[in-house]
């Protein structure tokens, strides 16, 4: 396998973007990510999107956005794997470098959520339609369990939980394409609407569009590009059981431990090394047992390190989510995973501005669809 880098990215805005198509909100990301990249062409694409028919009523999207951005005949390809769309995008792109099939490529995701879909019942088309989602349960509602089930096993604190969200929220002020760009407090977390007891609305990510892209190649020429290139250091993907009740425990994901396995062992590094990550906080119990499952901390030790601060980006032993999350940052969600690789990006080439995590060398991005089902960890490395 070809070493592969990183050489540019571009993202849109993450909210609500009204005036803009799906097609427009790829194609400004895209267009970022290449003239940031200094190519004159790329060899093929890749665009994560969950569910742009459901959304917006456009599927093929592959073709669609390679007509758009002006790039047709080159090979484009649709990746869907739910709320992970965006991170397996990622991958595909690194592993057509990676075996020499192709020299530049972009991956890319996008989605358009708030065009006046239902959008909590589009989402749950990802969830167990026959066992999960036909008896009235949607992801506020699984990850509601999951929540219940690591209060009860490990005493983890309703408080604990809406730390996770304080600090999300105040990295996010701090990025300028974040949807949410004000600071909360526990009491507002506790205070907020109830969604699915115990998650309120403030645990959970919003519904949001927006769009991510990045140009990768093959290390050899990367240099002719940028002076910072960003080495992909391991990539890999696991899945589990599509619905709760079939696993074992709640209140471990298992296509989580099984990728981060994969990935460390790729990496030739333990999880001790990895000096940041961005991670699927889709609701803020999952930065928890994500946190746990990574190896960061002790099963059922993630709620008091988020209280203690231990993945805030200043007294960091491991920041999580310095770009806001998909908490605060927004979470469209074929776009996540690109902008997890964005993030990791910019704090390995020093660009993060006021979320710079010091000495950043190690960056790893986790990024899952479902309850968990499907999940992708990249390791990023700063040269
Ligand atoms: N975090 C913070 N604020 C939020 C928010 C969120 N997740 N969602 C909405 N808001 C804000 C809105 O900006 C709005 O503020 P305003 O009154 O100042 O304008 C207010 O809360 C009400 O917004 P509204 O759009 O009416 O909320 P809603 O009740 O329709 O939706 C949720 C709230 C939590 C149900 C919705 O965001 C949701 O479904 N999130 C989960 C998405 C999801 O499941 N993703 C996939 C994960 S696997």
């Amino acid at each position: 396998m070809k070493d592969v880098a990183v050489i540019g990215v571009g993202m849109t805005q993450f909210g609500e973007l009204w005036g803009k198509s799906i097609k427009d909100i790829f194609v400004e990301a895209a267009l970022k990510a290449i003239e940031n990249a200094n190519v004159d062409h790329i060899d093929s694409m890749y665009v994560g999107s969950m569910s742009s028919g459901l959304f917006v009523g456009q599927e093929h999207l592959g073709a669609v956005m390679a007509d758009y951005l002006g790039v047709s005949p080159i090979p484009a390809t649709r990746v869907e794997s739910a709320c992970a769309s965006g991170g397996i995008a990622f991958r595909q792109a690194y592993l057509e470098v990676a075996s020499g099939a192709s020299e530049i490529v972009l991956a890319g995701g996008v989605e358009k959520m708030t065009d006046g879909a239902d959008v909590t019942e589009a989402l749950a088309t990802a969830a167990d339609q026959e066992y999960e989602v036909y008896q009235g349960v949607t992801f506020p509602g699984l990850y509601a369990m999951i929540a219940n089930a690591h209060m009860y096993q490990y005493k983890t604190t309703r408080e604990q939980i809406a730390a996770v969200a304080v600090k999300n929220h105040k990295n996010g002020v701090n990025n300028p394409n974040a949807q949410f760009r004000g600071e909360i407090s526990i009491d507002k977390v506790l205070n907020s609407t109830l969604v699915a007891d115990p998650l309120r609305l403030l645990d959970c990510s919003p519904v949001s569009d927006g769009g991510a892209a990045v140009i990768l190649c093959s290390m050899d020429i990367a240099k002719k590009f940028t002076k910072n290139p960003v080495r992909i250091k391991a990539s890999a993907q696991a899945s589990d059981t599509i619905a709760l009740h079939s696993r074992k425990s709640f209140t471990t994901l298992n296509s989580v431990t099984a990728a981060a396995q994969k990935a460390y062992k790729i990496a030739g590094i333990s999880p001790k090394d990895v000096n940041f990550a961005e991670v699927h906080d889709c609701f803020t119990i999952a930065e928890i047992v994500v946190s746990e499952d990574l190896g960061f901390f002790e099963k059922g030790c993630g709620g008091s390190a988020a209280e203690e601060g231990l993945t805030s980006l200043e007294s960091g032993k491991i920041p999580i989510n310095t770009s806001g999350g998909l908490k605060s940052k927004g979470h469209p969600v074929g776009a996540t995973g690109v902008a997890q690789v964005i993030e990791c990006y910019e704090q390995l080439t020093g660009q993060a501005g006021k979320r710079q995590v010091k000495n950043a060398k190690i960056g790893l991005t986790q990024n899952m669809g479902g309850s968990g089902a499907s999940c992708v960890i990249n390791i990023l490395e700063a040269l």
